[in-house]
């Protein structure tokens, strides 16, 4: 059987860390059909559009995505190309698992933090008008409803983890409507899962208790925008931004991403990181029912950060983005059983 991907390489650093996972996930013997689809600046100049209709269409068909990432434009120019594919699939929940790769020296070891972040609204709704020249109002838009379906995600997925502790992150005690709605909802939620402990901290505060300890939490819930800022914070914990992945999941589909952004500082020159996407993409081979694809990259990926022979710059090493994928395969060829001869 052969699984339809919709594949969007990106831009920036997207296609060296793109290349790299497809090489890697193809040496499992996993049969891929790539749907292969260019978005943002790249694609406006090829065909007029930021997001080209056959990139939708082919999300509708195959409803799994690995994307890489891709360039927005800062104070100016077309709107985050990321934002509106979450909003178009309404993949309302960004599941970010923040954990240690064995292996790697970081200023923590043994994290295990989960960020949920709600994907589709907020600040990040992108309602911003210039009142009277010097004054902009920025709306954040907050919906019971969306609130109410990251909060029971976070709690079902508590559930079904055995995860024993959940956090919703807030500012009510100043934006008292909107993450005070947040803050009701999520305390609605918790009721119905007595055996998981709730908490509620300040957005502020929780960044300088996350640094001080992360321990202290287990899973975090939030809106869009403490979301995306703490998950940056936390990559911190684990080596850096090429170790976070990400799976933006709604009911329908699901889009597998790193945390990163498209790091324009070293595009294309075989310095990045792909365990980000690589780890984005394990999340993507287990929901698509490869367990053991999933187990034979992982056991792979942690021989090459013990041997410690092949590592990116980032952490320390000397090799390029093609040559830790090189490095990968290399293990798990040597972990596959010769065939039996007859
Ligand atoms: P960034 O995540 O691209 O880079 C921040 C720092 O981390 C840079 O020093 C970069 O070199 C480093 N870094 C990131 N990924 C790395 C990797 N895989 N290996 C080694 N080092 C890595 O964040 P920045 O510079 O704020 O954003 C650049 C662009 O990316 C912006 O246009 C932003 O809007 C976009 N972006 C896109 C995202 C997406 O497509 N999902 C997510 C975040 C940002």
């Amino acid at each position: 059987m052969s699984h339809k991907v919709t594949l969007i390489p990106g831009d920036g650093i997207g296609p060296e860390v793109t290349q790299a996972v497809v090489r890697i996930l193809e040496a499992t013997g996993v049969k891929f059909e790539w749907e292969t689809f260019a978005v943002g600046a790249d694609a406006y100049q090829k065909y007029g559009e930021y997001i080209p209709q056959d990139v939708i269409e082919s999300i509708e068909r195959t409803r799994v995505a690995l994307k890489g990432p891709v360039t927005t434009p800062v104070g100016g120019g077309f709107p985050s190309i990321n934002v509106a594919l979450r909003k178009k699939f309404d993949l309302y929940a960004n599941f970010r698992p923040i954990r240690n790769l064995p292996h790697i020296p970081t200023r923590y070891p043994d994290v295990d933090l989960i960020i949920i972040r709600e994907n589709t609204e907020g600040l990040y709704s992108g309602l911003e008008h210039e009142v009277v020249p010097g004054v902009v109002e920025s709306l954040k838009i907050m919906t019971e409803k969306a609130c109410t379906r990251i909060a029971r995600f976070a709690f079902e997925y508590a559930r079904k983890n055995s995860r024993k502790k959940i956090h919703a992150i807030h500012k009510a005690n100043i934006m008292k409507l909107s993450d005070g709605l947040f803050l009701r909802c999520a305390r609605e939620v918790a009721k119905q899962y007595p055996e998981i402990t709730y908490g509620e901290h300040i957005v502020d505060n929780t960044c300088m208790q996350l640094v001080m300890n992360p321990y202290q939490y287990d899973m975090l819930v939030m809106e869009n925008l403490y979301g995306d800022i703490l998950s940056d914070l936390c990559a911190a914990f684990v080596g850096g931004l090429g170790f976070v992945p990400s799976a933006n999941l709604g009911d329908n589909c699901a889009i597998f991403e790193a945390v990163h952004g498209s790091a324009p500082d070293i595009a294309g020159k075989n310095l990045a990181n792909p365990t980000a996407l690589l780890r984005s993409a394990l999340l993507m081979v287990r929901h698509l029912g490869e367990h053991d694809a999933s187990t034979q990259i992982r056991n792979a990926l942690e021989r090459v950060y013990r041997h410690r022979e092949k590592l990116t710059r980032d952490i320390g090493g000397q090799a390029g983005t093609a040559e830790f994928a090189d490095a990968i395969i290399e293990e798990m060829q040597k972990a596959t059983p010769e065939p039996a001869r007859t």
